[in-house]
């Protein structure tokens, strides 16, 4: 399965690809739905009479997500949104492999697949999600976008500033976290040339997933989950707006991002909330309010105290 931005480029023709290996191309130009993983299963399913022996991902966090949700469920009955949540994997997938083209999501190493299904945007979260292999090849970064590999390098800077300052916080997070974010610095903050800079980013996105692997996000994921259930909005630049907004949570971390963003000139949506009716405004703070182990690590066991739907709101609406 390959982004399908990557059609034209020149990777495609170097694929060792066998005679009954089925060719995939994905769009992300959305984020994941659990339909979309439904279709893409069927079509593997009716491409042959025997399951796969691998399921490759090559793309972003969304194709990289979408390959981990398909090999998980050409071996598990139902709908993909039926395992939206924890633990409700039964069967181990299918062999599965990712190669990402852009860095920061954590997705090449987490035990997630986020999915947004018909009643919330939640990950397959399970033992059986980490992919079985991974390759980091930098040279695959090449093309992205100034903006989209800002954005999307800023969710591994956001990872390591929520884990670090989270309540589930532990040496092994602690050391990836730090460098993680040491690595992004150097990027953003430093003169690199452009190849030394993704070898660095590529390193900084895994160590940020290693260690949200046994910490946690905070305070900027559980808003941005409600902005993309609602809004669409993708999960690195509705991060960046977000995390630009939390000086009160994470102080020193947001103050460096801001100096990131204006030496990049990056864009930054404004006023994303503004005019959204109170039902839209209720789903984002209901979505945003359900990821209890989000909040627990951000603000400890005593949460909803503190982060009342009146609090949530008052954050939606600075965005
Ligand atoms: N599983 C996890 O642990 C995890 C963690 C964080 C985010 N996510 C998910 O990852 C997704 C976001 O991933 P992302 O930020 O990597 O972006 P993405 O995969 O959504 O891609 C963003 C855009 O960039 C394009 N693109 C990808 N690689 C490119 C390249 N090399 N050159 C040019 N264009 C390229 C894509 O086609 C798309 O249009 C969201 O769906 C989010 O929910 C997953
Ligand atoms: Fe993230």
């Amino acid at each position: 399965m390959v982004d399908d931005v990557h059609e034209k480029r020149p990777f495609i023709s170097k694929l060792p690809m066998e005679k009954e290996d089925l060719l995939l191309f994905v769009n992300a130009d959305v984020e994941p739905k659990t339909k979309y993983v439904d279709e893409l299963t069927e079509r593997v399913r009716s491409f042959s009479s025997r399951q796969p022996s691998a399921v490759v991902g090559i793309g972003g966090g969304s194709v990289m997500d979408l390959a981990k949700a398909v090999s998980l469920m050409l071996t598990n009955p139902g709908s993909s949104a039926d395992y939206q949540g924890w633990d409700l994997v039964k069967h181990p997938a299918v062999y599965h492999v990712g190669l990402p083209t852009l860095a920061g999501t954590g997705a090449e190493v987490s035990r997630t697949a986020i999915l947004t299904g018909p009643v919330r945007k939640l990950g397959i979260n399970s033992d059986y999600t980490p992919f079985d292999q991974i390759i980091l090849d930098p040279d695959l970064l090449e093309g992205a976008p100034a903006d989209q590999r800002f954005y999307t390098a800023m969710d591994s800077y956001i990872h390591g500033a929520e884990a670090l300052r989270g309540k589930f916080i532990n040496e092994y997070s602690r050391a990836y976290a730090e460098k993680s974010m040491e690595l992004c610095r150097e990027v953003f903050l430093g003169e690199l040339n452009e190849h030394v800079a993704d070898e660095k980013l590529m390193i900084a996105s895994y160590f940020g997933g290693l260690s949200i692997a046994y910490s946690q996000v905070g305070v900027c994921h559980a808003l941005s989950y409600g902005l993309s259930y609602v809004l669409g909005a993708r999960h690195g630049v509705g991060n960046c707006v977000i995390f630009s907004h939390l000086e009160e949570y994470y102080p020193v971390e947001v103050r460096e991002f801001r100096t990131m963003v204006a030496k990049h000139r990056i864009p930054l949506p404004r006023e994303m909330t503004k005019g959204l009716d109170d039902h839209q405004m209720s789903e984002m703070i209901r979505v945003a309010l359900s990821l209890d182990p989000l909040w627990q690590n951000a603000l400890g066991p005593d949460w909803k105290k503190i982060m009342t739907p009146e609090k949530a709101r008052e954050l939606y609406l600075r965005l």
